[in-house]
């Protein structure tokens, strides 16, 4: 199992979007993933009832996290939102017929759904959610006030 220890992600401040609560989400996100290697003993049985356990968990906290963004790209008027919200509802399809088939055909494993979370999460955050800090980032600067700042954009994602 030394190989799945390599799998665990640390958060790093490259991950950063520069918006707190998306920043704290996306660390439990990958806590969660971590959680998830940790639970890779090589124990088909074991492995299949912890993953009982946890993926509800799992959609539930992508949903909220989606939801969260996806209400910053509306309040914000961000351009890039149908093609964010695409992404993230193809996700949300993708995961739900993998937990069919990881139920049902005895297809997948714990680690190699897990290995799909961690890159889907990784990649997403470092390229669209990328895109959508900077646009925050821009609109922000504009104000020759100040008053738009990412404060504001925390305030704003959890309403
Ligand atoms: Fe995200
Ligand atoms: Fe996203």
């Amino acid at each position: 199992m030394s190989n799945i220890k390599t799998e665990l992600v640390s958060w790093s401040p490259t991950f950063s979007v520069g918006i707190k609560l998306i920043d704290d989400q996306h660390k439990e996100l990958l806590d969660l993933v971590n959680d998830m290697f940790n639970h890779v003993i090589g124990d088909d049985a074991a492995e299949r009832v912890y993953f009982q356990k946890i993926i509800q968990k799992a959609v539930h906290y992508i949903r909220v996290h989606f939801t969260t963004e996806e209400k910053l790209m509306i309040s914000t008027n961000f351009p890039g939102y149908a093609e964010h919200k695409k992404a993230h509802d193809f996700f949300v399809l993708t995961v739900l017929d993998i937990v069919r088939k990881f139920e049902t055909e005895d297809k997948y494993s714990l680690s190699i759904f897990t290995k799909f979370l961690k890159e889907w999460v990784l990649t997403h955050i470092a390229i669209m959610d990328k895109l959508y800090f900077t646009y925050f980032k821009n609109i922000a600067s504009r104000k020759a006030n100040g008053t738009l700042g990412t404060n504001h954009l925390d305030a704003a994602a959890a309403r």
